[in-house]
C-alpha cells in the first residue's frame, strides 16, 4: 500500500477546519495556493466536502476520487470509492495524490500521507470539524514554516509538514 499521499488543509489556531459543512475562515490567496499544490494530480475527497464545492461538482483538471459508503452514489466527472482501501487501490498508479478532506477523510487517510500542506490561519474560528494536531504528534515535523503573510488582519502561513523518517 502506498504511503506517499499528501494532505492539503487550512486550519485555524485550534486545527479547526470548518463549521456546518463549510470552511468559514478563508483567505483568497489560499485558493490559488491549493490549485498550485494540487496541480493536475489526483484528489481524494469526502462526499460531504464535494457537496460544498461550487455546484457540488468535482474539481476541474484533476482526477477526483469521492469517498462514500452509499453504493448508489455517482457524480459525473469523478471516480467513486467505498472505503479508504478502495480509494488507495484506485490511485495506485497515479503520480501525485492529494487528500483534500473533510475531517473523516483526513482521519481515514492521514496514516497513508507522508506530507501535509497546511495553511495555518493564526485566528480563532468556530468549528465543528478538525484536522489532527500535527504539532502534538511526534511522528510529524514542521519541515517548512512558510513565510508570514496577512490578509485583512488575519495572519497566515503556508506550512509544509512531513512524517519524521522511520515513523
Ligand atoms: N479547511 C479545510 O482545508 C477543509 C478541507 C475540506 C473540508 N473541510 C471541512 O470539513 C468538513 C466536512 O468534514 P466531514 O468529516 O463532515 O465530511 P467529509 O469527510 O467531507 O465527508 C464525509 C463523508 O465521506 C464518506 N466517507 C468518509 N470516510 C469514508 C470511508 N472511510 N469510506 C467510505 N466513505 C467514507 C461518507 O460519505 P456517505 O455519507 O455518502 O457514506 C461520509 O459521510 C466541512 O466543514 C468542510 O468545510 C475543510
Amino acid at each position: 500500500m502506498r504511503h506517499d499521499l499528501q494532505a492539503v488543509v487550512a486550519v485555524d489556531n485550534g486545527w479547526g477546519i470548518g463549521l456546518h459543512g463549510t470552511q468559514t475562515l478563508v483567505v483568497p490567496e489560499d485558493r490559488r495556493h491549493f490549485r498550485l499544490v494540487t496541480g493536475r494530480g489526483t484528489v481524494i475527497v469526502g462526499r460531504k466536502t464535494l457537496l460544498d464545492f461550487p455546484g457540488g461538482r468535482p474539481l476541474k483538471n484533476r482526477r477526483n476520487i469521492v469517498l462514500t459508503r452509499d453504493p448508489a452514489f455517482a457524480v459525473e466527472g469523478a471516480d467513486i470509492a467505498h472505503s479508504a482501501e478502495e480509494a488507495l487501490a484506485l490511485c495506485e498508479n497515479d503520480p501525485e495524490v492529494f487528500v483534500i478532506g473533510g475531517e473523516s477523510v483526513y482521519r481515514a487517510l492521514l496514516p497513508y500521507c507522508n506530507r501535509a500542506h497546511v495553511t495555518r490561519l493564526f485566528a480563532d474560528a468556530d468549528n465543528d470539524a478538525f484536522f489532527p494536531d500535527l504539532s502534538a504528534d511526534p511522528s510529524w515535523r514542521l519541515a517548512d514554516p512558510g513565510e508570514a503573510r496577512e490578509h485583512e488582519g488575519i495572519r497566515y502561513a503556508f506550512q509544509t509538514w512531513e512524517r519524521a523518517k522511520g515513523e
